[in-house]
């Protein structure tokens, strides 16, 4: 008689089940669910800034380089016109620098190194720095579309 009235206090499923560990369990299959549709959004969104003006054309005198730290773009003007490079280096994706006493751009990651229109002089790069469409908007303000590359030695006069 006293064997029948004995409770079984062991951790079965019956016990998990049916005090709290359901909810528990849901609980946590509706967190991996939550997280199922995050992980399913793309790891990286689409850049509203593809496109950036940078102001009238006469703010950029022949000569003119100058780098866009935030879009990882450089801007120069020459003789022929106005032209955009990409500063992401073609190897991994480091930011390359401008080495203005060597006349190149460096990436600081594996040594990889470009001349001044991006061309490699020194691998692992496996190509050229892209160039980007520079345009001249409505508003009179130069713009540099990053989603947009033009051959080497594109430029723009306006
Ligand atoms: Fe530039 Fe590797 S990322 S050389």
């Amino acid at each position: 008689m006293d064997d029948e009235k004995k409770t079984d206090t062991r951790c079965n499923r019956r016990n998990f089940l049916g005090k709290g560990g359901l909810a528990a369990f849901l609980g946590a299959v509706g967190v991996a669910g939550v997280g199922s549709v995050i992980g399913l959004k793309p790891s990286v969104l689409p850049d509203p800034s593809e496109q950036f003006k940078i102001g009238p054309p006469q703010d950029y005198p022949v000569g003119t380089r100058v780098v866009f730290d935030k879009e990882s773009v450089v801007f120069c003007s020459d003789h022929d016109g106005f032209y955009a490079i990409s500063m992401v280096c073609t190897h991994l994706g480091c930011i390359v620098t401008l080495n203005k006493d060597e006349e190149r751009f460096d990436c600081p990651c594996h040594g990889s190194k470009f001349d001044m229109a991006g061309r490699v002089q020194k691998a692992p790069a496996p190509k050229a720095l892209p160039w980007f469409q520079v345009s001249l908007h409505p508003s009179g303000q130069l713009v540099i579309d990053r989603s947009t590359t033009v051959d080497m030695g594109t430029k723009v006069t306006v």
